[in-house]
């Protein structure tokens, strides 16, 4: 069933396909049409050079995991008062860090999930509250940051928050904030509603509750914050960005500009290696019947100012489709436009295969051995429902480790001419390749 999912093909539309966006989705499109339809583009030499079976088990494993219902996943435990703390992560603030110490009242934390709650420490010492919260709480942390990273806060942090928020009327929110208190500052632009009912909690605080404790309990199989990509909660956050929307013009392209020098965290682009890129986008724009300067080039800046969040939300609220490497900015995603199941806009991303070893922000080390990491906002996002999805190889640039890696050009090309034909990709035609 999901393997014939994946081939459906959108019809065509020619080139009229985006002029609906902007327009709010009332058609409601099912799941196999929309997330499921994304697709990976080899050229005949990226098949060469990857193993492109990972794509399956990661197409799969992806769709599995989003179609689940929250209900499924974790149980909303109450518990009474007691006091809470986000331990930072003894390694350093860098490491993702996730549990929560918790002691309650009448229960003890060994009837959680392990791999997010432990028992708050015990020590001769009364506690001493670095804070007070009176009201009903429910503590969500998320997989993530002492220091502000968009990407995270957009796909870990805001799904989750904001379905607790719509789910649970009444309580107060403890989520944890980072270093420069940039989340408050991203939580009250999204929607200041939402903010007013959160508390800022910042890492080893020790939090004391007045009133019940409610835990978003995960099953015992669920070990890591992301696997919990589900597409119910990114739902409840895109309902409420389509009513945020203004209805402005949907004209642009955009690049995303990745290059050396921008950032630390490797999947970087080699710049003539860009402008080529950038060069067969105008192409295919031109092709299109659309005009070639509607490409911006993104780099999340201003000027030397990093853009602010409204900026980047008008920017890419604005676009029809939109290419690069995975990266934070690729959150942005979520801010794009939509209309009903055949006039969605398009992206494409640059995704690290088998032959990234080398390639910085490809690999996690565990030990010794290095592991391949495939990464997609498609994944981030739980499908990313309101957008046809492209994904490209990235292949190694170096023959040395490297904070650059080279785009599969061609498969980049043909990826292009599908996402301005308003079409999902025919994947039967790529030399027989199976996804
Ligand atoms: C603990 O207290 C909460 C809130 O009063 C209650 O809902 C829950 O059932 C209690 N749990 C146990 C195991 O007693
Ligand atoms: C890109 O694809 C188009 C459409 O298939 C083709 O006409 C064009 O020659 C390709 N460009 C390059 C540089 O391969």
């Amino acid at each position: 069933m999901r393997i014939l999912a994946c081939l459906v093909v959108f019809s065509l539309r020619g080139a009229s396909a985006f002029d609906k966006l902007g327009k709010p989705d009332d058609e409601p499109c099912s799941f196999a049409e929309t997330a499921a339809g994304a697709v990976l583009i080899p050229s005949a030499h990226a098949l060469q050079q990857c193993n492109h079976k990972v794509w399956s088990g990661y197409y799969q494993r992806t769709l599995d995991m989003a179609a689940r219902p929250p209900i499924k996943i974790w149980e909303l435990r109450t518990l009474q008062s007691g006091h809470f703390i986000f331990p930072s992560h003894p390694l350093g603030p860098r490491n993702m860090m996730w549990q929560i110490h918790l002691w309650t009242k009448n229960v003890t934390t060994s009837s959680l999930n392990k791999h997010f709650f432990s028992e708050f420490p015990t020590t001769s010492q009364p506690i001493n509250c670095g804070l007070t919260i009176s009201k009903p709480v429910t503590l969500y942390r998320a997989f993530a940051p002492r220091y502000f990273q968009y990407g995270h806060v957009i796909t870990d942090l805001l799904p989750m928050v904001f379905w607790i928020y719509t789910t649970m009327d009444t309580s107060t929110i403890a989520v944890e904030t980072d270093s420069k208190g940039k989340i408050p500052q991203f939580l009250q632009w999204f929607d200041s509603k939402l903010h007013e009912r959160i508390v800022y909690v910042p890492a080893d605080t020790i939090v004391c509750t007045e009133s019940k404790v409610t835990v978003l309990n995960p099953k015992s199989w669920v070990v890591r914050p992301e696997l919990l990509r589900l597409s119910a909660l990114v739902a409840h956050v895109r309902q409420h960005v389509t009513q945020k929307v203004a209805s402005g013009t949907v004209d642009r392209v955009i690049a995303y500009e990745r290059l050396e020098g921008t950032t630390t965290t490797g999947r970087l682009l080699d710049k003539s290696q860009f402008r080529r890129l950038v060069d067969l986008a105008k192409d295919a724009l031109r092709a299109a019947q659309r005009p070639p300067d509607s490409i911006v080039l993104y780099n999340g800046k201003d000027g030397d100012k990093p853009m602010s969040f409204e900026q980047q939300y008008r920017l890419f609220s604005s676009a029809y489709l939109v290419f690069g490497p995975h990266g934070a900015g690729m959150g942005n995603v979520l801010w794009m436009q939509s209309a009903d199941c055949t006039a969605r806009p398009a992206v494409i991303e640059f995704i690290c295969s088998t032959d990234t070893r080398s390639v910085t922000g490809c690999y996690v080390t565990n030990g010794l051995k290095k592991l391949n990491r495939i990464m997609s906002f498609w994944r981030l996002l739980a499908g990313a429902p309101w957008v046809r999805y492209f994904h490209v190889w990235m292949l190694h640039h170096d023959d040395h480790e490297s904070n650059v890696a080279s785009v599969d050009e061609v498969g980049f090309n043909i990826s292009l001419y599908a996402a301005l034909r308003g079409a999902g990709p025919q994947m039967r035609r790529l030399r027989g390749l199976r996804v």
